[in-house]
């Protein structure tokens, strides 16, 4: 599965853009403020129905029109899609997968399987736990077609609790609706803690190939305490939650913490090393979902040099290269492309991005 064919219209400066794109490698070499982020960040929209980068999405509409474009034409072996965005000012939504209307954003995120690796994606190690949740959470999303419905009801079931908790006046009240929330953190928390640990000898195995010099484990937590009543420490803690205003403990707080040699990695590890753990654990765990669903999953690598050696830089890009998968690398300067093993016989293209024009550099 890969994106074949990308047309842009107004997003952010790329204000019309039409590209045949490689399924394996894509490099896009441009200056600073040329775009090359801002094409990655429309292949995440389309995936997405989201920015990696703002939530406003009137940020991301050319200052000129009232409106973006993005249309995309996927390919897997024997099927192919077309899938279109359209976002406008007023903030209506048009979405379509093979020209029909009233699809979901869900069914386009399933479509589209997408890791992203950007300078900015080290909250995954140094951020909150709801980063790394969200990670998690991509894997369970992408492997369990029903997780989704059991992670959306939580997650309203949840803002009804906290909205109730302002108005109850004792736990007997809140008591009824406790009972589903129960049951649906058990179900969310059980799946997360399965998927964590199937996904660790993976991430174990990619990190020995980025940093052999280190000792990365990894542990879930679920949210509260281990083996303790789900349903007896929400009653316990009803004033307090009250008193807050929120749901304070529970499956919205789980994490998936990473650890080197027994330490927090975001306590010992340079800036260098937080990137090739983050590039090993979305390589890892895309690789994990090819393997098990036989889907293929996009990287999008943005300034792909920064922090890297030339010799971790080619690491990464033998990896990326092993997996197969289709790959979207940014840089500032031809001259990376060694280091990316770039091979002008087979079919990675180069793409030339200046001031929002992207021409193909063949
Ligand atoms: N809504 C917008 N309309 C037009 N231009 C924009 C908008 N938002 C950002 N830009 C501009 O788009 C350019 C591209 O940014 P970016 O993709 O981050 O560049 P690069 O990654 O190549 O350094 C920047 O010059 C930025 O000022
Ligand atoms: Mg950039």
């Amino acid at each position: 599965m890969a994106l074949s064919r990308l047309i842009i219209n107004n997003f952010r400066n790329l204000t019309s853009v039409d590209l045949e794109l490689s399924h394996g490698f894509n490099f896009l070499v441009g200056e600073n403020g040329s775009g090359k982020t801002s094409l990655l960040e429309a292949i995440f929209y389309l995936g997405h129905g989201r920015s990696f980068k703002s939530h406003i999405s009137n940020r991301i509409i050319h200052y000129d029109y009232d409106h973006f474009v993005l249309h995309g034409r996927v390919d897997e072996a024997k099927h192919h899609w077309s899938v279109g965005l359209q976002k406008s000012r007023q903030g209506d939504t048009t979405l379509k997968i093979n020209g029909e209307d009233g699809k979901k954003i869900s069914d386009l995120a399933h479509l589209l399987p997408m890791q992203v690796i950007t300078p900015e994606g080290l909250t995954l190690l140094n951020g909150g736990p709801s980063y790394r949740r969200a990670f998690l959470d991509w894997g369970l999303f992408h492997q369990y077609p029903e997780f989704y419905a059991h992670w959306a009801n939580l997650k309203r079931l949840l803002k009804q609790r906290n909205s109730a908790l302002a108005q109850v006046r004792s736990y007997a009240e809140l008591k009824v609706w406790d009972i589903e929330l129960v049951k649906l953190a058990q179900i969310v928390s059980q799946m997360r803690a399965n998927y964590a640990e199937a996904l660790r000898p993976e991430i174990e195995k990619t990190c020995q190939f980025f940093l052999p010099e280190l000792e990365i484990s990894v542990s879930f937590h679920q949210g509260w305490e281990k083996g303790a009543d789900y349903a007896e420490i929400l009653a316990n803690s009803f004033e307090r939650d009250r008193g807050i205003g929120y749901t304070m403990v529970g499956p919205q707080k789980a994490d998936f913490r990473f650890r080197a040699n027994g330490l927090p990695v975001e306590d010992v590890l340079s800036r260098g090393q937080l990137k090739l753990l983050m590039c090993a654990l979305r390589l890892a765990q895309g690789e994990y979902l090819v393997a098990q669903k036989d889907r293929q999953c996009l990287f999008l690598i943005d300034d792909f040099a920064s922090e890297l050696d030339p010799t971790k830089r080619a690491l990464l890009a033998e990896r990326l290269r092993q997996s197969g998968s289709q790959v979207f690398v940014t840089a500032i300067t031809k001259d990376q492309l060694s280091q990316m093993q770039w091979q002008e016989q087979d079919n990675d293209r180069l793409f030339s991005v200046v001031k929002g024009q992207i021409t193909p550099l063949e």
